[in-house]
Order: structure tokens, then C-alpha cells, then sequence
């Protein structure tokens, strides 16, 4: 198993790694169930493979990992799976924190941050200010997350921007367009990996994915361990990225 993963960083170049990893983390329920456990005990199976990600990550170089843990389209879960994920989510920030610190990693988090309630929202900020000087790595949680709401949200504040003289609308450019999102400031991703088999985006990143290379394992996440995520990126430094040009341009 060590000699494996010995084998496998072998093959991953230090020069070209992503420098920023989404991960839709998908597979917590099939795995409680293929193991006769309630769903919520997947979605706990699921925080170790976050701590795991988080670890391999950071030990690799990468400078931003985006972790979609809670979409806007989970709040039509049934009520207690949406109770457990939030309370699953405080215990990590309760518990993680220290950890991150010593990692030397700073905590983020996009989406309608609001709408996760004030005991959450509190651990949150305690998280995202006591991290804020950490330079490492950014550790993103995409929390109550849409990329439509989020795009939906950017075209508000920039209309009420422009009416109030503060941005001009004939200089709205792709960059502008970035600042108003809740990823403003942040890289786009290099690479996009999402664990249980199914093979679509679901909303996730819809603007800053645009030539993000994409990478469906049938792997559910709760199994997801280090040697799956070096698989992912010896595959993406294997594909030539050209951005709409030709391989001749690329290769110059
Ligand atoms: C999708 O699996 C997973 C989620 C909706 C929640 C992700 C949450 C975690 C991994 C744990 C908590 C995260 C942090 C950051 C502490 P699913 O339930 O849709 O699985 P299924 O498709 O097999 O039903």
C-alpha cells in the first residue's frame, strides 16, 4: 500500500501540480448503505475522507483546495439529514481549526453564507478570522452553495452598483465579472474531481470552471483516500490544456 503510493508520487511533477482541486463529494449515502448504516453515518465517513483530502493536499503543494459540502439544492433534503449535515459541519469547525493552524492553512467559504444559521455562521467566522493569517494553503468550503445563485447574486450588486454610479457598464469586463462573485480573488480551478460515479457538474463553479479539466471516479467518497487523489492529478498532468488554441501553440 506505502510502496504504492511511493510508486504513484513518483509519477506526479512537482512543477505541474494544479494549483487549485474542487471536489464535489459525492457517494456518502450509497456507502451507508452498502454498509446497512443510515445516511448520516456516511456523511460522517465522509468529514474523514475531508480531513485526508485536506492532509494529502496541503503535503503535496496544492495552493487552494474547494470542497463542495453543502449545495443550494441540499436544503430539499429531508429536515434531519439537513440538521446532521449542519451539525456535522460545526463539529468540524469546532474540532478542525487546530489542525489547519498547524497545517498552516487558512479557511474560506463561498456561498449564501447567511442562510446557515447563526450558530454555524458563528463557528464560521471564529474559523475564517483565527486562520486568516495562514499562507500555505487555502481550504474553501462551499457552504449553501450555487453557481447560479451565485451568478444570480453578482448580476444584483453589479445593476445596484452601476445605478449608483459606481460601476460604469460599458466597462464591465470578464475580470469585473470575477470581483462580484463569491470566489473573487481566488484562482480558477486547475482540476475538478468528483467521487460516486455520476458524471456532471451540479451547479457547482458554473463561471470559474470554464476550462477546468474534469475527473469522475466511481470511488464514493467516504472511501476516498490519499492514493485516489494522486491517481486524479498524475491523470490531469497527463492531459494537454490548450485553452481553444492548437497543440503547435501549446507546445511552443
Ligand atoms: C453527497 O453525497 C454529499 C453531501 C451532500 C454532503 C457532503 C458532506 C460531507 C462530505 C461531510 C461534511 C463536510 C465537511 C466539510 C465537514 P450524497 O449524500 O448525495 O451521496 P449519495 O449520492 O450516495 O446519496
Amino acid at each position: 500500500m506505502l510502496n504504492d503510493l511511493r510508486e504513484k508520487m513518483k509519477e506526479i511533477d512537482p512543477e505541474r501540480l494544479p494549483r487549485h482541486v474542487a471536489i464535489i463529494m459525492d457517494g456518502n449515502g450509497r456507502w451507508a448503505e452498502s454498509h446497512a448504516l443510515g445516511r448520516v453515518m456516511g456523511h460522517r465517513k465522509g468529514a474523514e475522507s475531508v480531513r485526508v483530502a485536506v492532509k494529502t493536499c496541503r503535503e503535496l503543494g496544492i495552493r487552494y483546495l474547494t470542497l463542495y459540502a453543502f449545495s443550494t439544492e441540499n436544503w430539499n433534503r429531508p429536515q434531519t439529514e439537513v440538521s446532521a449535515l449542519l451539525k456535522l459541519l460545526g463539529e468540524y469547525l469546532d474540532n478542525e481549526v487546530q489542525g489547519l493552524m498547524d497545517q498552516d492553512i487558512r479557511l474560506a467559504a463561498v456561498g449564501c453564507l447567511e442562510s446557515l444559521g447563526e450558530s454555524v455562521l458563528a463557528k464560521l467566522r471564529e474559523a475564517t478570522a483565527r486562520t486568516a493569517g495562514n499562507q500555505s494553503m487555502v481550504l474553501n468550503l462551499a457552504l449553501s452553495y450555487g453557481g447560479r445563485d451565485e451568478l444570480t447574486a453578482a448580476v444584483n450588486r453589479m445593476v445596484a452598483d452601476a445605478l449608483a454610479g459606481k460601476l460604469a457598464p460599458q466597462a464591465i469586463t470578464q475580470e469585473s465579472v470575477a470581483g462580484y462573485l463569491y470566489t473573487a480573488g481566488m484562482p480558477d480551478p486547475d482540476l475538478l474531481i468528483r467521487t460516486g460515479g455520476e458524471c456532471r457538474i451540479s451547479n457547482f463553479l458554473l463561471w470559474q470552471m470554464a476550462y477546468t479539466e474534469f475527473y469522475f471516479t466511481e470511488v464514493l467518497w467516504p472511501d476516498f483516500r490519499e492514493s485516489h487523489l494522486l491517481k486524479a492529478v498524475a491523470e490531469y498532468q497527463r492531459r494537454e490544456r490548450r485553452f481553444g488554441m492548437t497543440s503547435g501553440q501549446i507546445r511552443k
